[in-house]
């Protein structure tokens, strides 16, 4: 009865805690698995001597699909479930904006997947660089290739009768020249109007918004490469110097604080359906392996932070400007482990 009274304790402390796992640098690098990865969730997700799901949700500054065919796709590649219920990426809070925004331009990513996601979000009238550029091509004269492709999922209009109410950066920009210039042109009109200019030039014609502030991300590629932070930077700088101007502008994603706050919802709800109670665990453990996004952001919310070696961080001890406060890892299997010995 001492055992029993022994897996009780533990069982209720497995109930009490869980995991927010960053994706990429963490569980995989671009398509491909981090094996340590597969281990760990197979542990949260029952394989482990308590037999307990332990609940876990993925918080990714990642971006540029639909959320079903993203999950669909790190099942497939994590060998584990994972459910549109427990992922968030890093526009899945800007759905919120499509109550305000009817007509929208979307920048980044592969433009006809972007669409569909601000489609699915909810937004009416969803505008893309390429629309523009099918319409007038002049708008971009340093653009040097428009595919078959491009053009064929591109929908030209008369853009000097279309008010763009708000412009929404969902992914990384595939073409800095064309979509730069069409934002300033877009920053500097009049209400949102191509092709005018602003009657009051001090004043940004319309709002601009960012999905994540990320400057590097990890991929195949032995070095991180730069993301959708630097092209914000570009703009900002851009803005600024054409305007005299600071650039007005929201970013979403981690370390911000509307997207952990959007994480506890989704949390909340995910322990529902794992333990059947709509609560907060007491102990939640962020792994990631961006200090300044990652880390930075579970710190300041109060999570116990877990910085790994697989990523974007390479160093030798902890981070010096973010440190993780429960620690430093070589991988998320390790970082798992450690985690479930001092709760359970
Ligand atoms: O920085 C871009 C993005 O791919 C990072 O994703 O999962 O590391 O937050 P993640
Ligand atoms: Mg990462």
């Amino acid at each position: 009865s001492q055992v029993q009274d022994i897996r009780g304790k533990a069982t209720a402390a497995a109930k009490d805690m869980a995991f927010a796992f960053d994706i990429d640098g963490v569980l995989v690098h671009g398509d491909r698995l981090i094996p340590e990865g597969q281990r760990a969730l197979e542990i949260l997700n029952g394989d482990n001597e308590l037999g307990i799901k332990i609940p876990h949700i993925f918080l990714t500054n990642g971006s540029g699909k639909i959320e079903t065919a993203r999950c669909a796709q790190l099942s497939k590649i994590l060998h584990n479930p994972v459910s549109t219920d427990q992922f968030i990426q890093s526009h899945t809070p800007m759905s919120a904006l499509a109550e305000y925004y009817e007509t929208v331009l979307v920048v980044g990513g592969e433009s006809y997947q972007c669409r569909e996601v601000a489609k699915q979000y909810g937004f009416k009238d969803i505008i893309v660089p390429n629309d523009i550029y099918a319409a007038q091509s002049t708008i971009s004269p340093l653009r040097e290739h428009f595919t078959a492709e491009q053009r064929a999922t591109s929908t030209p209009r008369d853009f000097s009768k279309v008010k763009i109410n708000a412009i929404l950066v969902f992914s990384d920009s595939r073409d800095y020249a064309t979509d730069l210039q069409i934002i300033m042109d877009l920053l500097q009109s009049e209400d949102g109007v191509l092709g005018t200019k602003a009657k009051s030039p001090t004043e940004q014609s319309i709002p601009i918004y960012f999905s994540q502030g990320d400057l590097l991300c990890p991929t195949e590629h032995p070095n991180p490469r730069m993301s959708q932070g630097t092209f914000r930077i570009a703009l900002e700088a851009i803005y600024k110097a054409l305007t005299g101007h600071e650039l007005e502008r929201v970013v979403y994603g981690k370390p911000e604080l509307a997207t952990y706050k959007y994480a506890d919802e989704v949390m909340t709800s995910w322990m529902d359906t794992l333990h059947g109670e709509e609560k907060l665990p007491k102990h939640i453990y962020m792994v990631g392996d961006n200090p300044a996004s990652d880390i930075t952001g579970g710190n300041m919310y109060g999570w116990n932070t877990c910085l790994v070696r697989t990523g974007v961080y390479q160093g030798e001890g902890n981070d010096d400007e973010n440190p993780a406060n429960f620690g430093v890892f070589t991988n998320v299997l390790e970082a798992v482990q450690t985690a479930l010995r001092k709760e359970l």
